[in-house]
């Protein structure tokens, strides 16, 4: 228990949105293996910057950002899932800035972008580690991930041995420093951009951003028709109480 307790603090302090009652979503399987193939010319950029263990990103991933697979929108955008932690060079090693815990699931999930580089396929994962997340606190680090990926059929040595090779802290860097990169910089997670453009505190507007970008004809079913709005239901209660999780400013 030891471990996870400086764990449940960070997520305490750095995440007000905690209390936001989630509503469930769940990513229906065969419908992610029945998708039509994306057109990809034209599409647009959609990126989003999180940290797994953000109960913002969390209910961003398994609420909202799943409706890219769970309809057409999935054939217009090119889905980028960047995640985000502390991990600095410190004595030629790359380490955590509060202790590795803090860093891991967030590297596991950097080493199965990376192992299953296909988008469709590696969000499948996210979307499970993220579910399994906002259940609460489990016992040991691989508890975490593991029933996901035995669930989906993610071979758990693969990502074991990505993470204690050190590969998966060296993915999660890059991340970082891409992260850092950012114009204009971010200042919260989840942090999403529709091709070079923030959407801040409308992030759970995503669909209604990526249709007014897309550019081809006809525009795919899940856009909003004209003068309908896709809103999320909690976009207000959220915003209003908390935009996300901070990042701490490096
Ligand atoms: C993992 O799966 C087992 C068996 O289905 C279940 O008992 C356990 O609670 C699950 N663990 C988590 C963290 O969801
Ligand atoms: C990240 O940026 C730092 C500082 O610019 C650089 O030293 C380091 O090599 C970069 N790491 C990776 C993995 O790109
Ligand atoms: C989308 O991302 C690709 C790959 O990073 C890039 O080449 C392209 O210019 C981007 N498109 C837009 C419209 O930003």
């Amino acid at each position: 228990m030891g471990y996870f307790q400086p764990l449940i603090f960070f997520v305490l302090a750095a995440c007000p949105f905690m209390f936001i009652s989630p509503s469930h979503s769940s990513l229906d399987h065969e419908n992610v293996k029945n998708l039509p193939p994306a057109k990809h010319v034209g599409n647009v950029n959609l990126s989003l910057y999180y940290e797994t263990l953000c109960p913002g990103c969390a209910y961003f991933i398994t609420r909202d950002l799943v409706k890219v697979f769970q309809t057409d929108l999935y054939t217009i955008v090119n889905l980028r899932l960047i995640p985000w932690g502390n991990a600095k060079i410190v004595g030629g090693k790359i380490r955590c800035q509060h202790g590795d815990d803090e860093c891991y699931l967030n590297a596991v999930h950097s080493c199965v972008i990376h192992l299953w580089p296909d988008v469709k396929t590696h969000f499948r994962f996210i979307h499970c580690t993220e579910e399994q997340s906002l259940e609460g606190p489990v016992g040991s680090k691989e508890a975490m991930w593991k029933n996901c990926s035995d669930k989906l059929g993610f071979r758990g040595d693969m990502i074991n041995k990505c993470y204690s090779t050190g590969l998966g802290m060296k993915l999660l860097h890059r991340y970082g420093n891409e992260t850092a990169r950012l114009i204009p910089p971010h200042k919260y997670v989840p942090w999403v951009v529709v091709n070079h453009t923030p959407l801040r505190e409308d992030f759970e507007k995503f669909v209604k951003y990526v249709c007014d970008y897309y550019q081809g004809d006809p525009k795919p079913e899940a856009c909003p028709k004209k003068s309908s709005s896709v809103s999320s239901t909690n976009t207000k209660i959220a915003t209003e109480i908390h935009p996300g999780c901070y990042a701490e400013q490096t």
